[in-house]
């Protein structure tokens, strides 16, 4: 079958047509696809073809599940180059790779591997990807010179990788399609910094928008998105790559991460009962989802009804008529000056978001975090992981919120008159007790 000769294709009649159209997931390169003929994989779990979107009429080539109405697209070759006229045709072209031609055999895409096999063929897989392979052995998942799984769009299936290969820069990461009917690249991007501990970033252009928890390999931490019942969040950081991944835990059920054209994340999974998709989780969810309401030092907890930012307890607002207006942007700054060397100290904060741009060395389990951070006057917050040892924070503190349940344990930097440790001047007392009457 994978060797169809294209006269075939030419000289039988529809019904063959669309026989060969369910049992074919491989392209040869004698072999093309065009019109209403599809690849189908293995088991029949996805489809790859041509569609138009809602009510667009440009022709874009996708992949999506075979057996879900409507129609739910996963990944868009042409994103950028819509065919105008539905005569687009699926090849493999003359240096091997696969390319989609349009009508005048121009070539508007194109794998672009600088590898390609000797004997190329493309294969669409029950994973949903789509892969260029040497059609001579048999299927070595390491070595495919291209595969669609490498590019995502604005979905993630199982297997699939948000993150980045350290070795070669390649980056997997999600961008939402202008809209319900245009899959051309939109304002949403989804993707890992790993700067400090990996967290996913939701950005609108530059603008970050949501960082989800940062996670520090320890259980409590999983992020929210991937703590559900349906899936195992699959996670990597090595040498080689960093990335998180996930699989369903039952692999005969459906589900799918996705940055929506409207800006959130959402995981969504199929109803078998209700022949429906169902949507997990939604993020951001709240309004202390959103990036830095509170401002440096300030803390969200979306129980509190009247005002959600307030200074963490040692923090005042710099301004405070500002922030009494729910102008909470100018954000906190410490009650007490804080002079290193001079007692300074740490006052623990629990089930609060890690703030962002953290930092960490791996091995440092028998690290005295308390210590480290003290010694060095821009540590402002430390926290400890079982799994890492020591996390440390430098440079004001942003982006941090109360959870009702779950969170993490915190450290931040006071002086030393906060905590207890010295009887200051009085003035100061007089501060501190006016904030603590109004909190
Ligand atoms: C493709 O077609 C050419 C010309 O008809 C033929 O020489 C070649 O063997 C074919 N290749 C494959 C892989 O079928
Ligand atoms: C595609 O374009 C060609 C040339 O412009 C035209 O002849 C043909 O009718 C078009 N086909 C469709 C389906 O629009
Ligand atoms: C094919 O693509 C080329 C390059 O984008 C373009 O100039 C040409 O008009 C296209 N042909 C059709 C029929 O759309
Ligand atoms: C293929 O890759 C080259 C080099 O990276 C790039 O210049 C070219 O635009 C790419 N072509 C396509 C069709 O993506
Ligand atoms: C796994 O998922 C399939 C398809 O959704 C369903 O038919 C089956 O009952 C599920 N199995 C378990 C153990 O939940
Ligand atoms: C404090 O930590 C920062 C960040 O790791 C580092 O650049 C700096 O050299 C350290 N300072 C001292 C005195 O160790």
């Amino acid at each position: 079958m994978e060797r169809l000769p294209l006269f075939i294709f030419s000289f039988t009649c529809l019904f063959f047509i669309s026989k060969f159209s369910v049992a074919i997931d491989t392209i040869s390169p004698n072999q093309t696809i065009t019109g209403g003929q599809t690849l189908v994989s293995a088991d029949e779990i996805f489809e790859l073809g041509f569609f138009s979107p809602g009510t667009s009429n440009k022709r874009y080539l996708g992949i999506w599940f075979k057996s879900i109405l409507p129609q739910t697209v996963v990944w868009v070759a042409n994103r950028n180059n819509p065919l105008t006229n539905s005569s687009g045709v699926l090849a493999i072209g003359g240096d091997g790779n696969i390319v989609l031609l349009n009508q005048t055999e121009t070539i508007i895409w194109s794998s672009n591997s600088s590898s390609v096999p000797k004997n190329p063929v493309a294969q669409l897989l029950d994973s949903g990807n789509f892969v260029l392979r040497e059609g001579n052995s048999g299927i070595n998942p390491e070595s495919y010179p291209w595969q669609s799984f490498d590019y995502p769009f604005d979905t993630v299936l199982p297997g699939m990788k948000l993150g980045a290969n350290l070795r070669s820069g390649q980056n997997w990461y999600l961008t939402s399609w202008k809209s319900e009917d245009d899959p051309s690249p939109g304002d949403y991007t989804y993707k890992l910094d790993y700067r400090g501990l990996p967290q996913i970033v939701l950005r609108k252009g530059s603008d970050v928008q949501f960082r989800s928890d940062p996670w520090d390999w320890a259980g409590s931490g999983i992020p929210e998105l991937y703590r559900n019942s349906i899936i195992n969040p699959i996670f990597a950081f090595n040498e080689e790559d960093v990335y998180y991944s996930f699989e369903n835990i039952n692999k005969s059920s459906i589900s799918r991460f996705v940055v929506t054209h409207s800006g959130s994340i959402q995981h969504i999974a199929w109803s078998d009962t209700r022949l429906e998709w169902v949507v997990v989780i939604t993020l951001p969810k709240d309004s202390c989802d959103d990036y830095d309401i509170c401002g440096t030092y300030g803390t969200c907890n979306i129980n509190i009804n009247d005002q959600v930012c307030k200074c963490l307890k040692g923090f005042t607002p710099k301004s405070p008529a500002h922030y009494d207006a729910h102008d909470w942007s100018g954000g906190c700054v410490p009650r007490s000056p804080r002079m290193c060397g001079s007692g300074e100290g740490f006052r623990n904060f629990k089930q609060m978001k890690f703030p962002d741009k953290s930092s960490f060395k791996k091995n440092m389990l028998s690290m005295d975090c308390e210590a480290a951070c003290l010694n060095n006057c821009s540590c402002v917050a430390y926290a400890k992981s079982g799994i890492l040892g020591c996390i440390f924070w430098y440079g004001d503190l942003l982006d941090i919120r109360e959870y009702s349940e779950g969170g993490r344990e915190l450290y931040i930097r006071m002086a030393a008159s906060e905590l207890g440790k010295c009887f200051c001047i009085s003035s100061e007392f007089s501060i501190n007790s006016q904030v603590t009457m109004m909190g």
